[in-house]
């Protein structure tokens, strides 16, 4: 029974998706904990309530980012994991922390990297008149918003289309994408080879 810690900013709609695709599909995986840094983010209300291990690393409680990863790291370690997902961590990490777990770290970014990491992704693909959006689960590398690509969503731009009804249509494949890939890394189907990641069974790495 693999473990996973899943970090947390926010809503946490991510971290739902993946506490309930783990349970429905049965993974051989549970969900041991979900670490937020607000101690306001609203999605340790539902952690709590499905009976799953919560708790708050503040990040203004730390001097340094240093001294914030390094609490981090050792609240994540009291649960052993063998997967930390990043749904919706809105802190940088720095390169000590990425070190520490890699090969075992995932994040979803709303775009389709390497195009616009950062924030304001839809606002920007807006502006750049882009047809084409998504977003992109991968192993997280010490430079933001980068790493061997593990699955992605394509969703068109419709005429209309604003940066909140983007936002929504994109989510929605996230809600899809990042259980996906967690799934495949718990059953062992991902391979990573020179920075590219293979599933081993064939299966198709886009969702469009
Ligand atoms: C998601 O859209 C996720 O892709 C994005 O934050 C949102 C979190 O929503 N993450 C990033 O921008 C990371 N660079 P959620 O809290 O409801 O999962």
């Amino acid at each position: 029974m693999k473990r996973i810690v899943i970090l947390i900013s926010g809503r946490g709609s991510n971290m739902q998706a993946i506490v309930q695709r783990c349970a429905e599909q049965r993974w051989p995986a549970r969900v041991a904990a979900v670490i937020a840094n607000r101690p306001e983010a609203q999605g340790l209300a539902f952690a709590h309530e499905h009976g799953i291990a919560t708790a708050v690393v503040d990040h203004k409680a730390h001097a340094s980012r240093e001294a914030f990863d390094a609490a981090l790291a050792a609240a994540i370690d009291a649960h052993a994991p063998d997967l930390v997902v990043l749904a919706g961590f809105m802190r940088i990490l720095g390169a000590a922390f990425v070190q520490r777990y890699q090969g075992r770290l995932l994040n979803i970014h709303p775009s389709l990297l390497p195009a616009f990491p950062g924030l304001h992704t839809h606002r920007r693909a807006l502006a750049a008149g882009c047809k084409l959006v998504g977003a992109t689960v991968h192993f997280v590398t010490p430079e933001l918003d980068h790493g061997p690509i593990v699955l992605q969503s394509a969703v068109p731009v419709l005429q209309g289309d604003d940066e909140e009804a983007l936002a929504a249509r994109v989510l929605a494949t996230e809600h899809v994408i990042y259980p996906q890939a967690v799934r495949w890394f718990v059953e062992d189907r991902l391979v990573i080879d020179e920075g590219l990641v293979r599933q081993r069974d064939g299966a198709s790495q886009v969702l469009i």
